[in-house]
């Protein structure tokens, strides 16, 4: 027997809509992707394998919200024979996730509080041409990609599905760039044809100052580079020409996620 045959027979045992689910439940055990309570966004949820996996992990107290070009059947632990009845609240939305009226329709479903994790299983239908498909598949992870930098709360995951190919470590870098870290991970339960891997970034990092903010900063130690450095909110401002000890009036004029430098005005 094949390790597809296997995942495509314990779906069926387990009453998972699809052998996906089994990918979302490795991502998980790698990454630690879920808590209880949590809100997540399914991105290609259809026909809801992902749905069914996560709504198990956050549980009643959790949210799930579904989005897919096609209708996505309502999940319904009794009749698909999954679950244990401690499942979250699954909401759907059917739309196409590129266009700005579906965008609209999850950021209100979402609200206020926001994602914990953003999941993307999207992918676009395949023509064979093995650039082209890799070109729409990550025009897919980007669009996932700007929900995620949309919706997630400070420390939220994402976890994005994207073909192998010429443009991934750019879109890997931008990732890098607004998460603490990311991964390339390939689970077991992709079929070992599948060109596709997992980027699965944790950590959403969100700057606690704005360019042009103007504050007083303990100068707490020099870096490598001699500027001075300041925390606030644990988040490291540089501010050059100041030395360990002083207290000091800034203004920030660059921000980025994981740092930001600011220039002392007194
Ligand atoms: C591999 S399937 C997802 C399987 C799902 N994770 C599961 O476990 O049941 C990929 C899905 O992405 C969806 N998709 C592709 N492009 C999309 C888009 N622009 N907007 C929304 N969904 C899209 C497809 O309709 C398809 O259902």
């Amino acid at each position: 027997m094949t390790g597809k045959d296997e995942y495509y027979n314990r779906s069926k045992q387990e009453g998972y809509r699809s052998r996906s689910a089994y990918k979302l439940q490795q991502l998980d055990e790698t990454a630690s992707l879920f808590d209880r309570n949590d809100t997540v966004v399914d991105l290609g949820a259809a026909p809801g394998g992902w749905l069914q996996v996560a709504a198990e992990h956050v549980g009643a107290g959790g949210t799930v919200v579904g989005v897919d070009l096609q209708r996505i059947r309502d999940l319904d632990p009794e009749a698909d024979d999954w679950g244990d009845g401690d499942v979250a609240n699954v909401e759907t939305i059917r739309g196409d996730m590129t266009e700005a009226k579906t965008q609209d329709r999850l950021r209100e479903t979402i609200g206020e509080r926001g994602a914990d994790v953003v999941v993307s299983d999207m992918a676009p239908n395949m023509t064979g041409e093995y650039s082209l498909d890799h070109a729409r598949s990550v025009h897919l992870a980007r669009q996932a990609f700007e929900v995620a930098l949309d919706l997630l709360t400070p420390g939220g995951d994402l976890v994005v599905k994207v073909f192998q190919g010429r443009d991934l470590e750019a879109l890997q870098e931008d990732i890098e760039a607004e998460f603490e870290y990311v991964r390339v991970v390939s689970p077991p339960a992709s079929r070992d044809s599948s060109s596709e891997v997992y980027l699965v970034a944790k950590g959403r990092m969100t700057a606690p100052v704005e360019t042009g903010d103007r504050l007083e900063v303990e100068i707490e130690d020099v870096g490598d580079e001699g500027d001075g450095i300041a925390t606030v909110d644990g988040y490291t401002l540089f501010v050059p020409g100041a030395e360990t000890g002083e207290t000091v009036e800034v203004v920030v004029d660059d921000v980025k996620p994981r740092f930001g430098f600011a220039e002392r005005v007194d």
